[in-house]
């Protein structure tokens, strides 16, 4: 097994082992850091993935960004060609079920491009500590859609998923800030 393949299945046990009260009290914390930051105050367009299986939750995130009169844009994955485009949803029925299971809005209409994106809250299983490397599912797309962006680029994570360092690539973007329960964890 590939040592990316191995911290991936890591992360992804201590995920599902995480109890549901410690679940909810490090979401809750994640969310409050989150909203005192810069970059989602000044923010008027956020993109963010809908969370799924045992991520830091993103549902709240909508609710709060909504509510603060923020648009938020959503990533459509084609598979055939590997890339992601963002779409703005106003509502949770604007989603609809993938063939793989991920929730992604139904609609082609209403892109957004990279530079109308003031925020991106960017997924993974594992960072590192050191320098903010990020380690995704292996689909490399948001590798390659981070390449053309230009704005701040902001992770959430659990504790554990902080660790020392990261197995990378060349084509591994790094994040900005990784946004943990009790802390924010700064490199640009
Ligand atoms: N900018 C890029 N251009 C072309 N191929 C890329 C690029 N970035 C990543 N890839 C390819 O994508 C594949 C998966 O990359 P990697 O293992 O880093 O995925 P990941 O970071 O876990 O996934 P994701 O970015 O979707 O979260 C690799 O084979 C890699 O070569
Ligand atoms: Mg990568």
């Amino acid at each position: 097994m590939n040592e990316k393949k191995w911290v991936r299945e890591r992360i992804k046990s201590k995920l599902s082992l995480l109890e549901s009260e410690k679940r909810t009290s490090y979401n809750q914390g994640i969310l409050q850091q989150l909203q005192q930051l810069d970059e989602w105050k000044s923010a008027n367009t956020i993109a963010t993935p809908i969370s799924f299986r045992d991520e830091v939750d993103t549902y709240e995130l909508l609710t709060k960004a909504w509510e603060q009169n923020k648009t938020i844009a959503i990533p459509k994955t084609d598979f055939s060609t590997k890339e992601m485009s963002f779409h703005v949803i106003t509502s949770l029925k604007e989603l609809e079920y993938t063939k793989l299971g991920l929730l992604e809005p139904r609609s082609e209409e209403y892109r957004v491009t990279s530079s109308e994106i003031d925020l991106m809250i960017v997924p993974g299983l594992a960072f590192s500590k050191e320098n903010g490397t990020r380690l995704g599912y292996g689909g490399g797309f948001y590798d390659r859609y981070l390449n053309d962006y230009t704005g701040p680029k902001i992770s959430l994570a659990f504790p554990f998923q902080v660790i020392p360092t990261v197995p990378s690539e060349k084509h591994d973007v790094k994040v900005d800030k990784i946004v943990c329960p009790l802390q924010v964890i700064t490199y640009k």
